[in-house]
């Protein structure tokens, strides 16, 4: 039987929404895992009704100023301890009875969490892949283990198990390819926000499905595979895989092909995490792979039709703040997408040009990571719709 005591920080959207149902599920079958802490940004109904089926000690909101709303609705059902913004992260991570910490948290606050938390010594699965992406260098080396919660990193994870350094010639992260996978290039000035929103294997929360269509969202998962595995930028590749079934592959030095496949469903990595370093029986809803059905198919990631992908990719190897201007810059970019303020082909081009302007630092503190996120939200917010500036 497993026993956990979990923190959940973004309780309330995609994946710690999963992360709930996925404890729910393990319970039933047995297991005894409780939830310490819930931490979610403003959907403070759905954290209410979230406090009163799993009862944790703490609940953490995003601003003061909601708290005493928040209270207003737990009061009938639930008496613990109520705290806002990043005073309450740190005690959630840090709360004595926290075992595990699942963070789910979208952009760049996610990073000081994760420094708390192994700081605190506790065990992170993490989602939050901007943590690596704008601070791998501080969160590298911080000595607790981190359990990746991202589809493709957990198989890779799997994947990596007891493998020597040198018996590893290359690392393949699968990508859906998006929604624009087959569409005319010459029509990529059309796309629709709502077109940009189907994405045709997973269901996920609004930036990482746009970054999923432009492929920065890849390029992010490259870079937190470079941090998270230590491998250098030579050795990782990316491969389109329409069907997401293959989320990693490792390439041995012998030419062995390691790889793992399962249906595209969020719940298997997050069960995995839960459960690790045990495996347990898949919950019952998770269909099972028809390998006699299941078609398998692979393509190289175009320079044309991901052209942010490439430029995310080639900030990552040139490193120091770059990435953190990659991640703010897209930020900002993708939400103006979705505000309707620029096209879409506007992201990828506005990421070259604020990248293009920035000046790196290597080896970033965390204040330098600030000044260069501040910066990159300045200047993509500010980017024309179109032109050079
Ligand atoms: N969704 C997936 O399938 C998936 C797969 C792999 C990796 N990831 C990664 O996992 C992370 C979460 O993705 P998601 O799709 O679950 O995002 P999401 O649906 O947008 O959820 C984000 C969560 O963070 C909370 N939040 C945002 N800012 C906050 C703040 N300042 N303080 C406290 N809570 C805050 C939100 O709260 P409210 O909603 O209450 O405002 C929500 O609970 C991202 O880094 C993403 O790249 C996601």
């Amino acid at each position: 039987m497993i026993t956990r005591k979990i923190a959940i920080l973004g309780s309330t959207g995609s994946l710690g929404s999963q992360t709930l149902s996925v404890v729910e599920a393990l319970n039933r079958a047995g297991h005894n895992l409780s939830v310490v802490a819930l931490a979610a940004g403003k959907n403070l109904e759905l954290l209410a009704a979230q406090a009163q089926r799993f009862q944790p000690a703490l609940i953490v909101i995003e601003q003061t100023r909601d708290l005493n709303r928040l209270g207003r609705l737990l009061r009938p059902y639930w008496s613990g301890e109520i705290l806002a913004g990043g005073e309450g992260l740190h005690a959630a991570v840090t709360h004595p009875q926290t075992e595990l910490v699942v963070h789910a948290l979208v952009g760049a606050t996610g990073l000081i969490p994760t420094l708390e938390a192994l700081q605190a010594h506790k065990t992170l699965a993490l989602a939050n892949k901007e943590s690596l992406v704008i601070g791998g260098h501080l969160v590298k080396g911080k000595g607790s283990p981190i359990i990746p919660l991202d589809s493709e990193h957990s198989a890779l994870y799997q994947l990596l198990q007891q493998r020597e350094p040198t018996e590893v010639a290359r690392v393949i992260l699968t990508a859906s390819g998006g929604p624009f996978r087959t569409r005319a290039l010459d029509s990529f000035s059309q796309i629709t926000v709502e077109e940009a929103l189907q994405h045709p294997t997973w269901k996920m929360g609004k930036r990482i499905t746009i970054d999923s269509a432009t492929l920065v969202n890849k390029a992010f998962e490259v870079i937190e595979a470079h941090w998270l595995f230590d491998l250098p930028y030579e050795k990782l590749d990316v491969l389109l895989h329409p069907q997401s079934v293959v989320h990693g592959l490792v390439e041995l030095c012998d030419g062995s092909v390691l790889a793992h496949l399962s249906r595209p469903d969020m719940r298997l990595p997050i069960q995995y995490a839960l459960a690790y370093p045990e495996r347990v029986a898949s919950l019952v809803e998770i269909e099972r792979l028809d390998l006699v059905k299941q078609k398998l198919e692979f393509a190289p990631v175009g320079r044309e039709r991901y052209p942010a992908f490439w430029t995310v990719i080639e900030a990552g190897r040139r490193g120091g703040t770059l990435p953190a201007v990659a991640n703010a810059a897209d930020e900002i970019l993708a939400q103006r997408f979705l505000n309707r303020e620029i096209s879409f082909s506007r992201i990828a081009e506005g990421l070259e040009i604020v990248l293009g302007e920035h000046q790196p630092v290597q080896n970033p503190s965390l204040q330098e990571i600030w000044e260069a996120d501040r910066w990159a939200r300045e200047r993509a917010g500010k980017l024309s719709p179109y032109g050079v500036r």
